[in-house]
């Protein structure tokens, strides 16, 4: 008898999948592509998406997604201090608080991102002039009053997010600068003091193709978790592409992660199909591709201890809603519905592989 392995497994059922995926069909002639039920309740674990405030005030089909498909909401930007934090004696609840209670009142999940980051800053802290003790005095002050604002309403925090650079080294942020090298550590302690109970992540980019990066950071944390600081999990972003990096190199990302004994957040995944930036158009084949990569990474997440598996974050929910062609100027395709809303292969093979 022939032994087949694991990875041989899942591309075979995939393949039966895609094998009803026909070329031009729309889709509701896809199993499991109708999207009247939500997606979370086909998986084990929380799944979430990035929201936008003003869409979700505004934009009454992206809202009726967000409450029917998933059941962890991350702000994708009014929780930044930016916005969080304008001026130095202010902070601008109104807009985060009425994500809050939305979040309430439909039961998802809040996951707070991100306190501490060198992007997104509002100018008067890039501005600030002060000794050192004034800078210790912002940086704690403006991790625990927001920390304290949401006790009881965020679940987890990506307390600091992108502190690495790619080779391993510490970024040289604004905090690191101004607070000093321990100011990682700092940052964990000062959230768990204002919120015992509350998670406590640390979130980064490229930690899936970058192994040396990822193990910096994996030797970094444990250096605190063994001196007593609380570190629950770490956030994969998982902005990954169609051709990179390899499936297997995600998996050794999860399983080294899980390993570890962190949490393992895939928080902010999406798939461009447009790396290069080319001139394109979403053909079918494409967004099949795509949805192969996205049926593997979950089924391989699945695989990790269930004891680990925090959830997984989409970032935006429609192609029209997506970060990257604004951020990076291109066209790209990498979310589960498309820009009119219809639910894209990705999502329906999203819902066989949960
Ligand atoms: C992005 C948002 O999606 C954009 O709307 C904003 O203009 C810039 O930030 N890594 C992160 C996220 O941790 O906060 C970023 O979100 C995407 C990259």
């Amino acid at each position: 008898m022939k032994i087949i392995s694991y990875n041989q497994l899942i591309i075979i059922s995939l393949n039966t999948i895609l094998m009803a995926l026909c070329s031009g069909c729309s889709p509701s002639d896809i199993p499991g592509c109708e999207d009247s039920t939500g997606l979370y309740e086909y998986a084990s674990y929380p799944v979430g998406v990035a929201i936008d405030l003003f869409d979700l005030q505004n934009d009454t089909i992206y809202r009726n997604i967000a409450i029917r498909q998933f059941n962890s909401i991350t702000p994708e930007n009014i929780f930044k201090a930016a916005w969080l934090h304008p001026e130095e004696n202010t902070f601008a609840w109104t807009e985060a608080d009425q994500l809050a209670y939305f979040c309430s009142q439909y039961g998802k999940r809040l996951h707070g991102h991100t306190l501490i980051w060198h992007e997104d800053l509002p100018s008067w802290i890039v501005n600030f002039q002060g000794n050192s003790a004034d800078w210790e005095e912002l940086f704690k002050s403006h991790i625990q009053t927001i920390v304290t604002h949401f006790k009881d309403k965020v679940k987890a925090w990506d307390v600091v997010n992108e502190a690495f650079n790619e080779d391993g080294t510490l970024r040289n942020t604004i905090w690191k600068q101004k607070v000093g090298s321990a100011y990682i550590e700092k940052a964990f302690r000062y959230t768990h003091e204002a919120d015992p109970d509350v998670l406590l992540f640390y979130n980064d980019v490229n930690l899936e193709q970058n192994a040396g990066k990822r193990k910096a950071v994996l030797v970094f944390l444990n250096d605190l978790r063994n001196r007593g600081i609380t570190i629950d999990g770490i956030g994969l972003q998982m902005h990954v592409n169609i051709i990179y990096p390899e499936i297997s190199q995600m998996v050794d990302a999860m399983k080294d992660v899980a390993d570890n004994k962190y949490l393992v957040h895939l928080s902010e995944l999406d798939i461009s199909v447009n790396p290069y930036s080319k001139q394109i158009t979403p053909s079918h084949s494409l967004l099949v591709d795509q949805a192969i990569l996205l049926g593997k990474i979950i089924q391989n997440y699945n695989q990790i201890p269930s004891k680990f598996r925090y959830g997984v974050t989409f970032w935006g929910i429609s192609d029209k809603n997506s970060w990257i062609p604004g951020h990076f100027n291109r066209t790209d395709y990498p979310l589960l519905y498309d820009g009119t809303y219809s639910p894209k292969p990705a999502y329906c093979l999203l819902k066989e592989s949960l």
